[in-house]
């Protein structure tokens, strides 16, 4: 948005007074940092219009994505003091915050999208949105993007072996820079709009991205090895401001709930075909070097990532852990 005035924003109910014959119109802003034609964005695209519906137009999202309000560094605190209602980072992320979280990040904890969804709308979900319960925000929802894959301008990574030495650009988060450490790399955690920049001057010389973000940021063009690895996945927490909520009647939360709900269900049933689009455009269009790994390679992987699940222990409980080995087999 151009000329977008912030500091002029920053009440907790935002009345769009262009709005003819609708008094008391809320808006609620809605940053995030992933581009357009991504899970994220489209996920959000149908909740501002499921919540516009539900609740006759009165309540409006508008959605700023691609960092163009607040990007990593900054949207957690907007989210906090009211200058935006709604945020959804990466799960990472929150585990800066509530390191609870970090269980999501575990390398090789989902073997399919089925165990995702078990984490993410089950017990694992439930208790972490819980854990924000008495914090700024309210955790509505968990959602959807895809599995993360490694791309580098090196060589192509077959083996754990391959990331002896090499750089990686990371979202923040203790299970994340573990993994990266058992494989003998060094990281840097960089907000994701600085991510292209970094990759472009070659101050890192990897990252670790899902299909559309790699696709739709460009990554490519400074990135010429992918491995598709599928090694973690990532999605999101869904944030909405506590005393924005609060303020609200109790039809207008119940609106907002069912437009999440059921926002979230279209997420998990589309974001696999968005990144399956991403890929196709990314093998047709691009001239990258990709590699699929082998089940022997995959195995190689997983073993040299299991140290991380020790470390994790020390930090999250023993019954989330314990879900999560279960949804894991
Ligand atoms: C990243 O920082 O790589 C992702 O969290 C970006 C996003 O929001 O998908």
């Amino acid at each position: 948005m151009v000329g977008f005035d912030i500091e002029a924003m920053t009440s907790d109910i935002y009345y769009d007074d262009e709005q003819e014959g609708l008094d008391e119109q809320i808006m609620i802003r809605f940053s995030h940092v992933a581009a357009e034609d991504t899970p994220k964005d489209r996920t959000t695209s149908k909740f501002a219009a499921l919540v516009e519906d539900k609740t006759n137009g009165k309540v409006k999202v508008h959605i700023y994505p691609n960092a163009t309000l607040y990007n990593d560094a900054n949207e957690w605190e907007a989210v906090q003091n009211g200058s935006v209602e709604m945020i959804a980072p990466a799960t990472a992320k929150i585990s800066e915050h509530y390191p609870k979280w970090q269980i999501l990040d575990l390398p090789y904890a989902f073997p399919n999208y089925q165990a995702i969804e078990e984490a993410y709308e089950g017990k694992i979900g439930e208790t972490l949105l819980k854990a924000l319960d008495r914090s700024k925000v309210k955790g509505l929802s968990l959602w959807y993007n895809g599995f993360k894959q490694i791309t580098n301008q090196e060589y192509l990574i077959r083996t754990p072996d391959d990331f002896n030495r090499l750089h990686f650009r990371t979202m923040p988060g203790v299970v994340i820079k573990e993994q990266f450490n058992q494989l003998n790399a060094s990281t840097s955690t960089i907000s994701f709009s600085k991510t292209y920049q970094n990759l472009e001057v070659n101050f890192v010389d990897g990252q670790e991205n899902t299909l559309s973000n790699i696709n739709t940021k460009k990554f490519y063009e400074h990135q010429q090895y992918l491995t598709i690895s599928n090694h973690g996945y990532l999605g999101y927490g869904v944030l909405i401001n506590r005393d924005f909520w609060n303020s609200l009647s109790p039809d207008i939360q119940e609106s907002i709930t069912e437009a999440m709900n059921e926002a979230t269900s279209w997420g998990r049933r589309h974001a696999i075909e968005i990144n399956d689009q991403h890929a196709r455009e990314l093998r047709s269009n691009q001239p990258m070097n990709i590699h699929t790994l082998t089940t022997e390679e995959r195995f190689q992987w997983e073993q040299a990532l299991q140290p991380v699940y020790e470390k994790t222990k020390q930090t999250v409980s023993s019954e989330l852990m314990k879900e999560i080995n279960r949804i894991k087999e």
